[in-house]
């Protein structure tokens, strides 16, 4: 039946994730017998590590899974103010660590706190395709900023200040950035920080891919540029937990009257269970190994990229963090979509087209994610080497 529902124009505009796509697609082929490599979505391949699950089981099985605050366990926040001190030399009270379903929970929270109908943000274009999708579920507009290889994909304070507009109230950056995984620097950061301040606008720093930098030798927060800063981060990529539906929020004092009640309103409250879990994944045995997975995939990026320009797929900036590469096409190649069709169908690897970070020539770059076993990555490279679009 051919009927027009009434539902909202937002939902006819909502735009779908083409990772998820490609996902669909990969799994149907799987499902049909063929060998897929996923390269497409942006999960690590390690399993969940046993002191973590144990800790979530044990929440179950004696009943403790009941709803907790909105702002997530004290014994959780507590952990998270503690790893800030050790991990980024940051006094952080743990009442300004609001607990949240993933990055995505903190993202909506923000969303809701920093957006009044027409409200600008400005955001990087490539970017995370979500993004915008929470700003325009609150009236905001997203404002974008193209970035390319000349400033590492990231926003300078100079580019911020040229998108700056009238009507521009944040800036939201993420470092390392999805899906180019490159760092802001802290003159940079400091830089930026400062451009919002000067234009008595917020700053959003979305760390999720904290903790997966190679090469750093400490870590950067905004937090250590402004203290105001609203930090957005998550237990799905260092911590690995993505199923888990777990992440937080840091904010000013003054904010978090506001959010708990946001969070009320719109969560309850995260996963008990998975809270309960993420109390053990700050255990120092935890953190050790959860290092030693950072190390493989440092290697494994280094193997990646090595390999890369030997099947025409160029990498005209080196990823320093998170575990995606964002490599150039071919001159002669179609455009990403067709590319990672064609690909997909042909030879079972599945990456994801550039267009699903934003426009700015997006066609001719795709996101590939390393963060699968050194074999299948060997084995992906071998197809791509005999791949002829
Ligand atoms: C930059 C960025 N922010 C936020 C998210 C959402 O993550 P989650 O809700 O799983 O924490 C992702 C997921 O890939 C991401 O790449």
């Amino acid at each position: 039946m051919n009927k027009r529902h009434n539902y909202s124009l937002r939902s006819q505009a909502i735009r779908p994730f083409k990772a998820m796509t490609v996902l669909a697609r990969a799994n149907q082929l799987e499902t049909e017998g063929r060998s897929v490599i996923h390269l497409e979505v942006g999960q690590p391949d390690f399993p969940v590590l046993e002191p973590i699950v144990s800790a979530a089981s044990a929440a179950i099985s004696q009943n403790k899974a009941g709803y907790s605050d909105a702002n997530g366990l004290p014994a959780l926040r507590l952990k998270i103010a503690q790893y800030y001190a050790d991990y980024y030399g940051l006094n952080i009270d743990e009442r300004r660590v609001i607990i949240t379903a993933g990055a995505s929970g903190a993202l909506a929270l923000v969303a809701a706190l920093l957006t009044d109908p027409g409200d600008g943000w400005l955001l990087t274009d490539p970017g995370y395709p979500s993004n915008r999708t929470f700003i325009e579920a609150f009236s905001g507009v997203p404002q974008f900023c193209p970035v390319g290889p000349e400033t590492r994909f990231q926003l300078s304070a100079a580019q911020a200040a040229e998108c700056w507009q009238a009507s521009t109230k944040n800036l939201l950056l993420a470092s390392p950035a999805n899906p180019t995984g490159t760092s802001l620097d802290q003159q940079n950061l400091a830089d930026l920080a400062g451009l919002v301040a000067s234009r008595g606008g917020h700053l959003v720093s979305d760390e999720i891919y904290q903790g997966l930098e190679y090469g750093a030798t400490s870590r950067l927060s905004a937090l250590s540029v402004d203290h105001q800063a609203f930090v957005i981060n998550s237990f799905s990529k260092f911590f690995g937990m993505t199923g888990w539906r777990l992440g937080w929020l840091v904010a000013p004092e003054d904010a978090i009257d506001s959010l708990i009640r946001f969070a009320q309103n719109l969560f309850i409250c995260a996963s008990v269970p998975a809270q309960h879990g993420a109390v053990a994944a700050f255990n120092p045995g935890v953190l050790d190994q959860l290092h030693h997975q950072r190390d493989i995939l440092q290697t494994r990026r280094d193997f990646v990229l090595a390999e890369l320009p030997g099947v025409g797929l160029s990498v005209p900036i080196t990823p320093d963090g998170a575990f995606y590469v964002y490599a150039k096409l071919p001159d002669d190649a179609p455009a990403c979509e067709d590319y990672c069709q064609t690909l997909l169908e042909l030879t079972g690897v599945a990456i994801t087209p550039g267009t699903d970070f934003g426009d700015h020539n997006a066609t001719r770059y795709i996101r590939l994610s390393y963060a699968q076993p050194q074999h299948q990555l060997e084995q992906a490279l071998e197809r791509l080497a005999g791949f002829r679009p």
